[in-house]
């Protein structure tokens, strides 16, 4: 029923959707990685093509069964780098951008070639990180067309320095895309769970929606908000 009544309001459109969490190989063995699984990014890829659009998905180790059926084009990944190169790719003609990835912000500064052994009365030697590049704000520095919407996610907790809406507000004016996603996580909430509740905030950090329910349910409500603004 769902797909019957959704409104074709990406007709013609070609979207770009970043899904999952990203990896950094510390040796062949071990990552750092994060507990995105992918699902609000495929809810988002799927609810794109039933409204119309060409969507393709990079897909950062996606757990989510039936993914390649979200999609047109599914280029899986497994870095932070790859994911890189493969959005900045698909970016290249799209109408709309939404990093729905969490990226790992930092990765080992070498990959060891052979698992890393423990030498018996050692302890363990110090993992030297570095920072990651930030896809997201390249998109928005790099804009290929003025008219792209580009979209980021954020995944907050709230803590001492402020509540996830604060927390949310401030990260939507530092990261100056269109439109930024704050979704409350940790304790039940986010990753790996059926429901969720976002604010979609604009450049500024002003609220322009707010909904609370399935992965699908939000996708939409982020839709409508991209397609506010989409000319
Ligand atoms: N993002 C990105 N590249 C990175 C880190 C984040 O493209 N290296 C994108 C994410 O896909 C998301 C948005 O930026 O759309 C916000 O990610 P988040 O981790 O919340 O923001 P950070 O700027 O990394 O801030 P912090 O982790 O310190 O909260
Ligand atoms: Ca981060």
């Amino acid at each position: 029923l769902a797909e019957r009544t959704a409104p074709r309001d990406l007709a013609g459109r070609h979207v770009v959707v970043s899904a999952g969490g990203t990896r950094e190989p510390i040796d062949p063995v071990r990552w750092i990685g994060n507990r995105s699984t992918g699902r609000q990014g495929v809810a988002l890829a799927e609810a794109a093509r039933v409204r119309g659009a060409r969507v393709t998905l990079v897909g950062a180790n996606l757990e989510v069964p039936g993914a390649e059926r979200a999609a047109d084009t599914l280029v899986r990944v497994e870095t932070t780098a790859q994911l890189r190169d493969a959005v900045r790719a698909a970016a290249a003609d799209a109408d709309a951008v939404v990093m729905a990835a969490a990226v790992a912000d930092f990765r080992p500064a070498g990959t060891h070639e052979s698992k890393i052994k423990k030498v018996p009365g050692q302890g363990p030697a110090p993992l030297e990180l570095v920072e990651n590049p930030d896809v997201l704000a390249g998109l928005v520095r790099d804009r290929v067309r003025a008219d792209q919407v580009v979209v980021g996610f954020a995944a907050e907790t709230g803590d001492a320095a402020g509540s996830v809406l604060e927390h949310g507000r401030r990260k939507a004016r530092r990261k100056g895309a269109d439109l930024l996603a704050v979704n409350a996580v940790g304790a039940g909430k986010g990753f790996g769970t059926e429901d969720n509740e976002v604010w979609v905030l604009d450049a500024a950090g002003e609220q322009t929606a707010h909904a609370v329910g399935s992965k699908r349910e939000v996708a939409d409500a982020i839709w409508d908000a991209v397609v506010k603004i989409l000319r």
